[in-house]
C-alpha cells in the first residue's frame, strides 16, 4: 500500500492541522487509485493536486490548449493562493499530470471527477454544454465499475440526465454510476478548504459507488469530517441551497451597513453582536460592495430559473439578487457624496478581483462600480495586484498601474474594492502627499478609520461613520 509523505497540506488559516493519527486509521486499500479529473480550472486543479497529495495518482484532462501547455510547463493559469507549490510537490511526486487525451486518461481510473465549467446561459439557466461534450466523448470509453463524478456545480437532475444520456451512447444495460459531489471551496482559500472541508456532500444510488467516492475523500481528511450522502437530486439542491443562503447573507447585512450609514450606527459592532449567537453565525457578514465571483451569480439565477419553471416564487432569492445590483449604485453614490460632482475627477481604484487571494474578475463588483463611476464622467486609475493583465481585456479608458502609489498620484478620491492584505500595509503618509485630497471610500472597511484619520484623511467606510 502506497503512504501518502504528506496528508493535508496547511496554509492559512492554519486553525484545524489534519492530524495524522486521525489519518492512519483513514488509511484504506484505495490509497494510490488512479483517478482522473476532467477540467483544469479553480476546481480542477485544486481537486486533482489535492487528490495526488492524499496519495492517489491523478490524471487531469485540459482541452484549452494554451492552459495545458502552461501546466505541462510547471505554471499555474491563475493565482490561487498556495496552488503552485501543491502542484509542483505532487508532479514532482510523479502522482499528478496534465493531459489533453480523454480517452488514455480514463483508462483504468476507478473515478472520473468532471470539473468543467457550468456558466450561466442567456436565458440565465446554466449552459451545460462543456458538461454534454465531456459526456459525448467519455460514454463509449467507459470500462464497466468506472464511477462518474459530478463535481461541477449542475442543476437539480444533471445526474439522472447525464445517467441516461451515457445508457443510450453506450447502447448497453450495465448501468454506470453517477455521483454528484458538489465542491464548497472558495477561492482565495480554496487549498485550505479542500483538506479542510465543512461537509463532503455525495449523492448517488450506488451504494459501492457512494462508498467508493466517500473513502477517495476520506482517504486524505479528518476522521470526523461530516459525509453527507444522498441522492443526487438533493446533493444538486445542497449546493444551490448554500449558494442562495450566502448571497441572502452578505446582501442582508449589506442593507444593514447602508441603514446604519444613514443613522449613524457602526454596522460592524452590530454584525458582530448578531454573529456571536449561534443560530445567526459571524461569517459572511461583512459588509462591502456587493457578492460577485463566478459561482453566486449565476448559481443563484439558476435557482430562480427553476423556481419559475416550477411556478414557485422565490421572493427571497429574487431580491437578493435586486439588492445586489443596487449595492453596486450604492458605491457609486457614496462617491459622488464625498466628491459632490464626478464630472473629470480621478479616481483611484484599489483592488478588482471580485475579493482578494485570486485573480478572478468574473462578476467583480469593482468593474461594474468602476464603470458606474466613469459613467458619471470620472477619470480612473486602477491597480490590482494580480489581475491587471486580465483587467485590461474587460476595462475600457482605465489606466492600470503597477502600484497603489500610481493610483494615487493627483487623485481626488481613493476606493478601496478589494480587500488585499497589501493595501493595509501601504505608507499611507505618503500616499496622503501625493493624492490632491485625502479621501478614502474604503467599501471592504480594510483600513482602521481612526489611523487614517489620524494621518489627515478623510475616511468613509461602509456601515462605519
Ligand atoms: N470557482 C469556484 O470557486 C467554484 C467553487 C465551487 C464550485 N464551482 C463549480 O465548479 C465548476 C468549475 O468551476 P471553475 O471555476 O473551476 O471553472 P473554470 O472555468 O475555471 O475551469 C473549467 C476548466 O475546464 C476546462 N474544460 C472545459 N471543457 C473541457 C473538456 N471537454 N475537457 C477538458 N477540459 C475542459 C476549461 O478549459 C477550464 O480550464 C463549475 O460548475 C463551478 O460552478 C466553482
Amino acid at each position: 500500500m502506497r503512504t501518502p509523505e504528506r496528508l493535508g497540506f496547511d496554509t492559512a488559516p492554519k486553525a484545524q492541522p489534519t492530524g495524522s493519527a486521525d489519518l492512519a486509521e483513514n488509511a484504506s486499500p484505495l490509497a494510490g487509485s488512479a483517478l482522473c479529473v476532467i477540467g483544469g480550472g479553480f476546481v480542477g486543479l485544486v481537486s486533482a493536486a489535492g487528490f495526488a497529495d492524499f496519495g492517489h495518482s491523478v490524471i487531469c484532462v485540459e482541452n484549452n490548449p494554451s492552459r495545458l501547455e502552461k501546466l505541462k510547463s510547471g505554471k499555474i493559469p491563475f493565482y490561487e493562493r498556495d496552488l503552485d507549490e501543491l502542484i509542483a510537490r505532487n508532479v514532482k511526486r510523479d502522482r499528478l499530470s496534465f493531459c489533453a487525451e480523454l480517452k488514455l486518461s480514463i483508462k483504468g481510473a476507478k473515478a472520473i471527477f468532471i470539473t468543467v465549467g457550468t456558466p450561466s446561459g442567456k436565458d440565465g439557466r446554466t449552459d451545460l454544454s462543456a458538461l454534454d461534450k465531456v459526456i459525448q466523448s467519455l460514454a463509449d470509453n467507459l470500462e464497466p465499475n468506472q464511477v462518474v463524478v459530478i463535481k461541477s456545480t449542475a442543476p437539480v437532475g444533471t445526474a439522472r440526465k447525464v445517467k441516461e444520456k451515457i445508457a443510450l451512447l453506450r447502447n448497453s444495460s450495465d448501468a454506470i454510476s453517477v455521483i454528484s459531489n458538489p465542491e464548497f471551496l472558495r477561492e482565495g482559500t480554496a487549498v485550505y478548504d479542500f483538506f479542510h472541508p465543512q461537509r463532503i456532500v455525495i449523492g448517488g444510488d450506488n451504494q459501492e459507488a457512494t462508498e467508493l467516492i466517500s473513502n477517495i475523500h476520506r482517504l486524505g481528511m479528518k476522521q470526523n469530517t461530516p459525509i453527507v450522502v444522498t441522492n443526487n437530486e438533493t446533493a444538486e439542491m445542497i449546493k444551490y441551497a448554500s449558494n442562495v443562503f450566502l448571497a441572502t447573507k452578505i446582501g442582508f447585512v449589506n442593507e444593514l451597513a447602508e441603514l446604519c450609514d444613514k443613522i449613524g450606527v457602526n454596522a460592524l459592532e452590530v454584525a458582530r453582536g448578531m454573529g456571536l449567537d449561534p443560530r445567526i453565525g459571524s461569517d459572511f457578514l461583512d459588509p462591502g460592495p456587493g457578492w460577485g465571483g463566478s459561482c453566486l451569480p449565476k448559481d443563484l439565477s439558476e435557482y430562480i430559473g427553476l423556481a419559475h419553471a416550477h411556478d414557485a416564487s422565490v421572493t427571497i432569492a429574487r431580491a437578493v439578487r435586486e439588492a445586489n445590483l443596487l449595492q453596486r449604485n450604492y458605491v457609486v453614490s457614496k462617491a459622488r457624496d464625498i466628491l459632490g460632482d464626478l464630472e473629470n475627477k480621478r479616481i483611484g481604484a484599489l483592488g478588482l478581483t471580485f475579493k482578494a487571494e485570486t485573480s478572478d474578475l468574473r462578476n467583480s463588483p469593482a468593474i461594474d462600480i468602476i464603470r458606474g463611476l466613469q459613467r458619471e464622467g470620472a477619470t480612473i486609475l486602477a491597480h490590482d495586484p494580480v489581475a491587471n493583465g486580465d483587467a485590461s481585456q474587460l476595462l475600457e479608458n482605465v489606466e492600470l498601474c503597477d502600484s497603489a502609489e500610481g493610483v494615487a498620484k493627483d487623485a481626488d478620491l481613493l476606493i478601496i474594492l478589494t480587500e488585499w492584505k497589501q493595501f493595509q500595509l501601504l505608507d499611507w503618509k505618503k500616499i496622503g502627499d501625493i493624492m490632491k485630497s485625502r479621501y478614502v471610500l474604503d467599501t471592504r472597511n480594510l483600513i482602521s478609520p481612526e489611523f487614517l484619520r489620524g494621518n489627515g484623511f478623510t475616511y468613509v467606510g461602509t456601515g462605519v461613520s
